[in-house]
């Protein structure tokens, strides 16, 4: 598969590549600095990786700047998770061009379904449609309105 890129504000890109991804670097930031993934092995984080639609953001030199990844059958539904960017990169508008590239890519054209959980990043979601559904503060959800090939 040939390598998918989003060009970004400043230099950034989004890239599908997952001979590009820094492991370690993925790995000590969810294991060591994540609110949610403390303690994950580098073991768990490669596979993690491997079995879903993951994509990383990357500084202009190239250094990984943030990581999100979707557990998707890449046909109905799909599950946002692991998304950061790292402390030096934010509030630049990436994790927003991030989340856009793992919604927009076309692996996940026809997928409706998707769902997430945030304690406190509800406003970066929201810019995409996602809502909080009734009586689950935690959760979010969005219906991909109108897929290129419904099912
Ligand atoms: C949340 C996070 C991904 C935002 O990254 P960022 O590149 O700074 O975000 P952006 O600059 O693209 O901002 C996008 C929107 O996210 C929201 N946002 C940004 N930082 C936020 C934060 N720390 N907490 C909650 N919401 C935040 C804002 O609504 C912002 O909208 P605006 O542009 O209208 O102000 C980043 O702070 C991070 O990695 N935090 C730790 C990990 C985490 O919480 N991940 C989300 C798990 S659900």
């Amino acid at each position: 598969m040939s390598e998918l890129r989003t060009e970004l504000a400043h230099g950034y890109f989004t890239s599908d590549d997952k001979a590009r991804m820094d492991i370690d670097t993925i790995h000590r930031w969810l294991s060591e600095e994540s609110a949610w993934a403390r303690g994950r092995t580098r073991e768990t984080v490669e596979r993690s990786i491997r079995l879903a639609h993951a994509i990383g953001l990357y500084a202009p030199d190239g250094a990984q700047a943030g990581f999100a990844r979707a557990v998707t059958d890449y046909t109905l539904n799909a599950r946002l998770t692991d998304v950061f960017i790292l402390p030096a990169h934010r509030g630049r508008g990436l994790a927003t061009g991030l989340v856009r590239a793992v919604l927009e890519h076309p692996a996940v054209a026809t997928v409706r379904a998707w769902t997430l959980s945030t304690d406190d990043a509800h406003g970066l979601y929201a810019k995409f449609g996602f809502i909080v559904p009734e009586k689950r503060p935690g959760e979010m959800e969005w219906r991909r309105p109108s897929p290129p090939a419904a099912i």
